[in-house]
């Protein structure tokens, strides 16, 4: 257990983590996302929970204490339990012994009911075993959410693909962008960074600088993940006070929707925007600022798909991961084109001419 941010009270059974400010917008958005996750995957199934990496539980935060990771899932369980009427089971994992016998003070502080079970154990051999022991009995699991948020970077590609194999479940991974660009140079974790990556182009980046190296790092995940993830998005997190990427948050979902509820709830709490540049700065990175991103979009939808006949969803399905636009202006767009007579909207999902196109409305753009 790293000692430098911990927080002891003297007396109490419990410890804390010194609460920073990316960790706080890292939970705010997963919080966001996560409460309408278990409110609309597979509603007939049982759903999971598995925080692989689950920490303590607390965070001290100029003495007030606030929850961890587990404690913000579990409680937006409870919250919906009645509304549910099904069954999310929550695990918890840390190697730490001392970070799995916080955890239950952790939920009484909260006055948490929501049952779970803790494992004080290794994450890939954990979870390996555990999904090799359901196949082996011709099982696999219900819908799972999986967050994965270590300190470091010692993961397996292999793992998360045996994850996303899971039907209908998710990962938000935290790709510890600042700890990796320093590893890859080292010479020292070669053999860690092709089971990271789950390749040996990471190698390609080692000679570039600055962003050329970021974007040739982003892309080489992203890209291997998105071989096994239809939908894949990174969200950059800067220091909160120095003017450089400290991780990304990477979200792989197999659905449309997902993508499009993930990155409304983080632009949402970060200024419309899909990045969190810290409280002090203005240089943003993946994209600029766009002012008046509607009409930004209608250019960028007539020019890539002239002559074009599909669904909204399958417009999306294409603009959702590459661009930085946001679901719901990519439907104001739409509908702009449709009012300036530069596309039709065929009413399917929508019911007024009117009203924004959504999901199976047919969109031809002119
Ligand atoms: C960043 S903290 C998790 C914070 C937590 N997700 C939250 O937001 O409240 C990372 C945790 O991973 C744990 N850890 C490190 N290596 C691990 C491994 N191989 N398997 C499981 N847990 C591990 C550490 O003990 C630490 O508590």
């Amino acid at each position: 257990m790293a000692t430098h941010n911990i927080v002891t009270y003297p007396g109490k059974p419990y410890y804390a983590c010194k609460y920073e400010e990316q960790t706080k917008i890292k939970h705010q958005v997963f919080a966001s996302y996560f409460d309408t996750w278990v409110k609309i995957v597979g509603k007939d199934s049982p759903l999971n929970f598995i925080d692989c990496f689950g920490g303590c539980g607390l965070y001290d935060d100029n003495g007030n204490l606030q929850p961890g990771s587990p404690i913000i899932a579990a409680q937006i369980i409870e919250q919906n339990a009645i509304s549910l009427k099904r069954d999310c089971c929550v695990t918890i994992l840390d190697i730490d012994k001392n970070c799995t016998d916080n955890i239950p003070q952790a939920f009484k502080l909260f006055n948490c009911n929501c049952s779970y079970e803790l494992i004080n154990a290794d994450f890939e051999a954990y979870i390996n075993t555990e999904l090799a022991m359901l196949e082996a009995k011709g099982k696999t699991l219900s819908p799972t959410f999986f967050l994965i948020d270590p300190y470091g970077y010692k993961i397996k590609l292999e793992t998360i693909k045996r994850l996303m194999s899971v039907k209908n479940s998710e990962v938000y991974f935290n790709f510890m962008f600042n700890a990796v660009n320093r590893g890859i140079s080292s010479g020292k974790v070669d053999n860690t960074m092709d089971e990271l990556f789950g390749c040996t182009e990471w190698r390609d980046c080692q000679q570039l600088h600055g962003i050329e190296r970021e974007a040739c790092i982003v892309d080489l995940i992203r890209n291997q993940f998105k071989q096994f993830s239809r939908y894949v998005l990174p969200y950059r997190i800067c220091f909160p006070s120095i003017d450089r990427t400290y991780f990304y948050m990477i979200h792989l979902t197999n659905h449309v929707r997902g993508c499009e509820i993930m990155k409304a709830c983080f632009a949402e709490l970060n200024h419309g925007k899909i990045e969190y540049i810290g409280k002090n700065q203005n240089q943003s990175f993946i994209f600029d600022l766009i002012e008046d991103p509607v009409q930004e979009i209608e250019s960028y939808i007539s020019t890539n798909f002239k002559n074009s006949r599909e669904s909204f969803d399958e417009l999306l399905d294409k603009m959702i991961d590459t661009t930085p636009y946001l679901g719901k202006d990519i439907s104001s767009a739409v509908l702009s084109l449709y009012n300036r007579q530069l596309a039709n909207i065929r009413r399917v999902s929508s019911k007024r001419q009117s009203s924004k196109p959504t999901k199976k409305d047919i969109i031809e753009i002119y």
